[in-house]
């Protein structure tokens, strides 16, 4: 990727709305305060950051060409949810505009709306500055964010509750890998699903 920072701020006041353009800024800014607690790379973060929403504002016409052609795998579900396609899409856009081939960079921003089961770090870094950047404005916004710069893993589980909680509210689809990235957030924490899997050998459950 040869264009720098200034260049690709530029495009994107061009093609983004100005709230937009200032929740890309502000989520790039998040990716970099949440690298350096984490220890990833900042600039590179910044970059994720910035470019997570490229494809928002594209027709979903549009994003429906991007997505079609991607290299990613993609559910029933997210092709029956056009809001989660501005992901997908951005992932490919980038790629194609930008020459982007960075795997981390560009799995981050495919997964920054459902995240995954086994998300990296550098993924839980966009994903979550995206939920706690300084444009947000929610109940539980202000715990989110302490939990974010002190334990990501269990914020990462708290934002996958919050995400399943509301989806379930508003009567739209949740896609599977939210449910898996929940499960695994659950897991990792120490309950006791571990048990069930161990016990479980041949597709049977065996006798306690
Ligand atoms: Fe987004
Ligand atoms: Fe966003």
């Amino acid at each position: 990727m040869d264009r720098s920072i200034r260049d690709l701020e530029s495009f994107l006041e061009k093609h983004l709305s100005k709230s937009r353009y200032l929740h890309s800024i502000n989520v790039a800014r998040e990716c970099v305060k949440l690298a350096e607690i984490y220890g990833e790379d900042a600039e590179k973060a910044y970059f994720a950051g910035l470019m997570h929403d490229v494809c928002k504002e594209l027709s979903f016409n549009k994003q429906h060409k991007l997505i079609i052609n991607s290299q990613f795998e993609i559910d029933e579900i997210e092709f029956a949810s056009k809001p989660l396609w501005h992901a997908i899409a951005g992932a490919v856009f980038i790629r194609d505009e930008f020459g982007v081939t960075d795997s981390e960079i560009l799995n981050a921003i495919r997964f920054h709306t459902t995240a995954h089961g086994g998300m990296s770090r550098f993924e839980e870094i966009v994903y979550l500055a995206d939920l706690i950047s300084i444009d947000r404005d929610y109940g539980d916004l202000e715990k989110m964010r302490e939990l974010a710069y002190s334990d990501i893993s269990e914020a990462m589980r708290e934002a996958m509750a919050y995400s399943i909680l509301s989806s379930v509210k508003k009567s739209v689809y949740l896609p599977r890998q939210t449910v898996e990235a929940y499960n695994n957030y659950l897991y990792a924490k120490g309950n006791n699903i571990e048990v069930k899997i161990k016990e479980k050998q041949n597709g049977k459950y065996k006798e306690a």
